[in-house]
């Protein structure tokens, strides 16, 4: 038993795809989130900054003695992930093989589409994941570089008529694939999940990173015999920019009021 907080860090608002349903199933334990709101996106930097931008993160909620750490980015998952597991002195997820795992198990015509940022579909590692579990899944790649923008500003609040534009055309190759899963391989994507499955369609699974991360950092927690002995729980937000925009959307997602647990942070400190 440990009360110490889990750590979980994202690029931006998407890791709260992970910390909604940890607040569900992990309801004792006290959550330390960092969102680099002031560099988001990663999803279009190089792999150098990615891994730099991680490490910082990461350091940062080494500093405030966290037990565990998730990484509920898809694009730092990508990158840093393995890095980052050796490095680090607390037991670690990131978003991959959670997601990759629940998609096996999803797929009924073992036709998988992933969709996530350029570098993550670049980099190749959820395809990894999925041929490591069955190397017979046929994998269908697409990138939405405008999916982060749009839920970092808030823009599919006011605009979800645009929003469904852009997903019509990120998606269409998926559908022509025939695809029965899509894989949200950005924590970012959950965000967008009504929009993106009435354009899928009802009869495709999409599996959500976030939320597979979370149930994956319980197995995690009870393997290194590290949930907390005692609740209740909460969250504490640091950000390193925009406090109200982050608040706003945040507080939708999460269905509370969170401005007054958010604080920023200098990460490059
Ligand atoms: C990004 O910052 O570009 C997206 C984060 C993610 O891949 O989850």
């Amino acid at each position: 038993m440990d009360n110490r907080p889990i750590g979980v860090f994202d690029s931006g608002l998407g890791g709260l795809t992970a910390v909604r349903e940890m607040l569900r199933i992990l309801p004792d334990e006290q959550i330390i989130y960092f969102g680099d709101t002031g560099r988001v996106p990663y999803g279009s930097r190089s792999r150098a900054i990615i891994t730099q931008y991680s490490r910082q993160d990461a350091a940062f909620l080494m500093s405030k003695d966290v037990k565990a750490i998730v990484i509920a980015c898809g694009t730092a998952s990508s990158v840093a992930g393995s890095l980052l597991k050796e490095e680090l002195p607390v037991p670690l997820t990131d978003v991959l093989e959670p997601t990759a795992r629940a998609a096996a198990a999803a797929t009924a015509n073992g036709r998988i589409g992933i969709i996530a940022t350029d570098v993550t579909v670049r980099s190749g590692s959820f395809q990894r994941a999925l041929h490591t579990i069955s190397p017979q899944l046929q994998v269908f790649a697409q990138s939405c570089p405008l999916f982060v923008p749009i839920v970092e500003s808030g823009f599919m609040l006011e605009h979800p008529d645009i929003t469904k534009e852009v997903a019509e055309t990120y998606l269409a190759p998926l559908r022509e694939a025939d695809v029965d899963t899509v894989i949200l391989g950005c924590t970012h994507y959950p965000i967008l999940k009504r929009i993106i499955g009435e354009v899928v369609g009802a009869q495709v699974r999409l599996i959500d990173s976030g939320r597979e991360t979370a149930a994956y950092c319980r197995t995690l927690l009870e393997q290194n015999n590290l949930l907390a002995a005692q609740g209740p729980g909460d969250c504490s937000f640091y950000v390193s920019d925009r406090i109200e925009e982050f608040s706003k959307v945040a507080g939708i997602f999460l269905r509370e009021d969170v401005h007054s647990s958010v604080q920023l942070v200098d990460i490059e400190k």
